[in-house]
C-alpha cells in the first residue's frame, strides 16, 4: 500500500531501500527527484521508496520504447519465445521469494501470493510456445493464380496500466503477449504495488529482454495521462476501476484501447446443489484475497427451499475463517490494500443496513489496522446497492431465488458481466445457464476464481471490451495484415474479371 510523497520523514523511520524507473535499459531516478513510500498494510512498515516519475520521465520511456521498437519487431518470435521462456524458469526458481514480495506488499494470503506468481510461471510459459504459432489464414481467392492469407503484426508501442489486486500475475497477462508479439512496453504499475512491478521488470532484464523493450515507470494516474494521449502509444491495456477505464476511452484518441473493468459476480445454488460443495465455493471465491478479486463472489442467488440450510452451512464456515499475519499459512484472511478500500468497506456496509438487507454475519473492521472481516447480508433485493455496486472487499450478498428462470435473471440484473457460476446436479440446468448468463466466464459447480491462463479471460457489459490470456490473448497486441500475391502476371479486377463471362456481360 502506498502513500503520497513525503518531503521529509521522523527521525525514527527505519532505512528503506530506494528503487528506481527502467528506462532504455537503465534503471534511473525520476526527472524531478520526487519519491512516494510504499507500506505494508498488515505491518504498517514501508516496503521501500519509488520514484514519482513526470511526464518527462513518461515521454522518456515512450521514447526509449519507440527506439528498440524495429529491431524487437524483426527478432524472430520464437526467439522472443525463448526470452519468455527463460523468464518463466526464473519466476519458477524465486516463486516463493516472490509470493513473499505479493503478500507482504499486498496482503493476500501467502498461498494466495506463491499462486500469482505460479500465474505468472504459467502466463510466460504459454506465450513463449506462441513465438512459434502466431497463426494467420490461409484462404483462397475469387482470381485464378492469386494467393491470399494474414499474418500477424505487432502494434508498436503499448501501454500496459495495472492494478494491486494482482500485481504480477495482471502485468504478466499482458506483458508476456505483448512482447511475443513483438510490441514494445511503457508500464505503469499501481502506486500501492510498486515492489512487485520493480522485481517483476528486475526479471525480465535477467532473462535478457533488450534495452528499450520494457520500460517502467511509477507515477501517479494523472501524469501517466500523458501516455494516454501521445500518438506514439498504439494502445493501451488497462485492468482497474469502470471510471478509469472510461477516461482512458475519451482521452485516448484513435489507438487501440482493451479494458478489464469491474464486476458483481454471482453464483446460484440450485436446490439440487451439492450444498456443501457451493458453500465451499462460495467461502472461497468471496473471501479470498479480502474479496479483492474482479473474479470474486459478491452475491449468492439461492433457491428458496434450501436457502436456511445453506446459510447455515455458510455461517458456521466463514466463523473459522482465521485473520492475522497473511505469512503465517494458517491464516485465510490478510488485510485490505490500503485506507481507501477500507473506508469503501464501511461504507457499505451502513449501506446495507440503510437499504434494509438482514445482517446475516457481521465482521467489521479491526480498530487501527487495516483488517475488514468478512461480513454476509441475507434478504437482499436485486435493485439494493449493495447489490449492484463493485465493492471489492469481504462483504457477500445473499439474494432468494424461486426457480432457475429468476435466478438467471436476478443474475444478470446487474451493470457488470465478468464471471458467473451455477451449482446444480442437473445438466439442463447447467446447461440452459451457461448460455443465458451475461458474464465472459462462467462455471458449473464451481466458484468464480480460478481462471486458468490458457483460456480467454475477460467480461461484458460494463466490466470490458477484450478478451486477455489463452490464445486471443495475442489480438489484444497484434493487427493481422492481409496480403494477396497476384501470380497471374496480368491485372485481374476484384469483383469484376470473374464475371465477365457470366450472364453480366451480356447486360
Ligand atoms: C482478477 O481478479 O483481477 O480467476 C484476476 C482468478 C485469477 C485471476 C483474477 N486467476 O481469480
Amino acid at each position: 500500500m502506498a502513500t503520497s510523497s513525503m518531503s521529509f520523514l521522523p527521525k525514527n523511520f527505519p532505512k528503506v531501500k530506494t528503487y528506481k524507473l527502467y528506462i532504455n535499459g537503465r534503471w534511473v531516478s525520476s526527472n524531478n527527484g520526487e519519491t512516494f513510500v510504499s507500506v505494508n498494510p498488515y505491518s504498517q512498515k514501508p516496503a521501500g521508496f519509488f520514484q514519482q516519475g513526470s511526464e518527462l520521465d513518461v515521454k522518456a520511456a515512450i521514447t526509449a520504447a519507440e527506439k528498440a521498437y524495429p529491431s524487437w519487431r524483426d527478432t524472430p518470435a520464437p526467439t522472443r519465445g525463448k526470452i519468455l521462456l527463460r523468464a518463466s524458469q526464473i519466476f519458477q526458481e524465486r516463486k516463493h521469494e516472490l509470493g513473499r514480495i505479493v503478500t507482504e506488499e499486498m496482503g493476500k494470503s501467502i498461498i494466495e501470493g506463491k499462486a500469482d506468481v505460479q500465474e505468472v510461471v504459467d502466463i510466460f510459459e504459454y506465450m513463449a510456445g506462441e513465438g512459434r504459432r502466431l497463426f494467420g489464414h490461409t484462404t483462397t481467392s475469387e482470381l485464378k493464380d492469386k494467393f491470399a492469407y494474414t499474418i500477424r503484426v505487432p502494434l508498436g508501442v503499448t501501454l500496459c496500466i495495472t492494478p494491486w489486486n494482482f500485481p504480477i500475475a495482471i502485468p504478466a497477462w499482458k506483458i508476456s503477449a505483448a512482447l511475443i508479439c513483438g510490441n514494445t512496453i511503457v508500464f505503469k504499475p499501481s502506486s500501492d504495488t510498486p515492489l512487485c512491478a520493480t522485481k517483476f521488470v528486475e526479471i525480465l532484464e535477467e532473462a535478457g529482454i533488450p534495452k528499450g523493450v520494457i520500460n517502467l515507470v511509477t507515477c501517479s494516474g494523472s501524469t501517466i495521462e500523458a501516455a494516454v494521449t501521445d500518438d506514439r502509444i498504439r494502445a493501451v491495456s488497462f485492468t482497474g476501476h469502470k471510471n478509469t477505464g472510461l477516461r482512458i476511452t475519451q482521452i485516448a484518441g484513435i489507438k487501440r484501447v482493451s479494458l478489464e473493468l469491474g464486476s458483481k459476480n454471482a453464483i446460484i445454488v440450485m436446490d439440487d446443489a451439492d450444498l456443501d460443495l457451493a458453500v465451499d465455493g462460495a467461502v472461497w471465491a468471496a473471501f479470498g484475497t479480502q474479496g479483492q478479486r474482479c473474479t470474486a463472489t459478491s452475491r449468492i442467488i439461492v433457491h428458496k427451499k434450501i436457502k436456511k440450510e445453506f446459510e447455515k452451512k455458510l455461517v458456521a464456515r466463514v466463523k473459522k475463517l482465521k485473520y492475522g499475519n497473511p505469512l503465517d499459512p494458517k491464516i485465510q484472511l490478510g488485510p485490505l490494500v490500503n485506507k481507501q478500500q477500507l473506508d469503501k468497506y464501511v461504507k457499505y456496509l451502513h449501506i446495507g443496513e440503510r437499504e434494509g438487507a438482514k445482517l446475516l454475519h457481521f465482521g467489521g473492521a479491526v480498530n487501527n489496522t487495516m483488517f475488514a472481516l468478512p461480513t454476509v447480508f441475507t434478504n437482499a433485493k436485486p435493485n439494493m446497492n449493495i447489490c449492484r455496486d463493485e465493492i471489492f472487499a469481504p462483504i457477500l450478498v445473499i439474494l432468494e431465488c424461486k426457480d432457475l428462470k429468476d435466478a438467471i435473471s436476478i443474475s444478470n440484473a446487474v451493470d457488470y458481466g465478468l464471471v458467473s457460476s451455477i451449482y446444480t446436479k442437473d445438466i439442463g440446468n447447467a446447461m440452459k445457464a451457461s448460455q443465458k448468463l451475461e458474464t465472459g466466464i462462467t462455471y458449473i459447480n464451481a466458484p468464480t476464481i480460478g481462471a486458468e491462463v490458457h483460456l480467454p479471460f475477460g467480461g461484458v457489459k460494463k466490466s470490458g471490451n477484450t478478451r486477455e490470456a489463452g490464445i486471443v490473448g495475442i489480438d489484444e497486441f497484434t493487427e493481422l495484415k492481409t496480403i494477396y500475391i497476384d501470380y497471374s502476371g496480368k491485372l485481374q479486377r476484384a469483383q469484376i474479371e470473374p464475371y465477365l463471362n457470366s450472364g453480366d456481360k451480356k447486360k
